[in-house]
């Protein structure tokens, strides 16, 4: 019994042949979940990971079950030990999406079925997953390829940092001094890399982490449970990817956002609904990587 809370909850080899599983059976559907139930426990907002998630269950021929947290006893003290106890004997699979990495941790210590975080305040690695199978779809050496990410160091920021670290990428983090990816993550992704051959730089000045770039690479920068601060939106319009940024990018250079965005603040219209854009391309990438992570974590192969 396997979990995926964070990048390398699968080994290298298994990430790179399920992100070439998820490009070959791009819309299979198969019964490899048949008889089997996933439970979705959310305590926060989605649409890509709620619905390609319970959509994959159903293509793979099993179900999903959307679990408020509200709803739930959870939140009304009931421990997380005693819902993992108790889901665990009705369900097959858990995703959860909530604050805390370390609930999550806790939920699947105290679970005997796999757990699969989908978003903590840390961590998104089931969107690294998607991320990295669609930059594997312009690059297939993924050891060549640079990847810049600009804007907030939040999760999304922390788990690309880790995942293209992992596979031998090169990864440049831009972000305002004081709004950078945490040490404990940016010491996380040095350590992954000195591992693959990869490589990570944080570099303030947008301009220059750009530069040469293949793939440049945004979030929001309010992320979800935190306050819009002014303040904090000033620092940021310098990375702001927009026409004149990408300008200074490599010529094939490509924009990558997990969505959902907020046009005109963290990227313009004018780039997010250009031809340099696969963010669609990339949300839809969600439902073909995460299919081929159930089936290894839930499939009845796995028994
Ligand atoms: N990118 C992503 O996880 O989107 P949702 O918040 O809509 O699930
Ligand atoms: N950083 C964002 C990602 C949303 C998919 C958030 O946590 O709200």
């Amino acid at each position: 019994m396997r979990h995926y809370l964070k990048e390398t909850d699968l080994s290298k080899e298994e990430t790179l042949g399920l992100i070439a599983d998820a490009r070959a059976s791009r819309g299979e559907r198969s019964q490899v979940l048949a008889g089997r139930y996933l439970g979705l426990i959310f305590s926060k907002p989605s649409t890509r990971t709620r619905v390609s998630f319970t959509v994959g269950a159903y293509q793979l021929g099993g179900h999903a079950l959307f679990l408020n947290e509200a709803e739930l006893q959870l939140g009304r003290g009931e421990t997380i030990q005693d819902t993992a106890r108790v889901l665990s004997g009705y369900l097959d699979g858990v995703v959860i999406r909530t604050f805390s990495q370390r609930d999550v941790e806790e939920f699947a210590a105290a679970a005997t079925i796999p757990v699969i975080n989908g978003l903590t305040d840390d961590r998104h690695p089931c969107q690294a997953l998607a991320d990295i199978m669609t930059i594997s779809e312009y690059h297939e050496d993924l050891t060549k390829v640079k990847v810049v990410y600009l804007g907030d160091g939040n999760n999304v920021a922390v788990s690309l940092a880790c995942m293209c670290a992992y596979v031998g990428a090169h990864v440049v983090l831009s972000t305002p001094p004081e709004l950078t990816v945490p040490q404990w993550a940016i010491a996380e992704s040095r350590e992954l890399a000195a591992a693959s051959g990869g490589r990570v730089d944080v570099i303030t000045e947008p301009a220059e982490a750009v530069r040469e770039a293949d793939f440049l690479y945004t979030d929001v920068w309010f992320s979800m449970g935190q306050q819009s601060v002014p303040e904090k939106r000033e620092r940021l319009l310098p990375y702001r990817i927009d026409a004149p940024l990408l300008a200074q990018a490599g010529p094939d250079c490509r924009v990558m956002h997990c969505l959902p965005a907020h046009r005109g603040e963290e990227i313009s219209a004018e780039v997010m609904d250009g031809p340099r854009s696969i963010v669609f391309q990339q949300a839809e990438n969600r439902l073909h990587a995460q299919k081929e992570l159930l089936k290894r974590l839930m499939g009845s192969a796995q028994e």
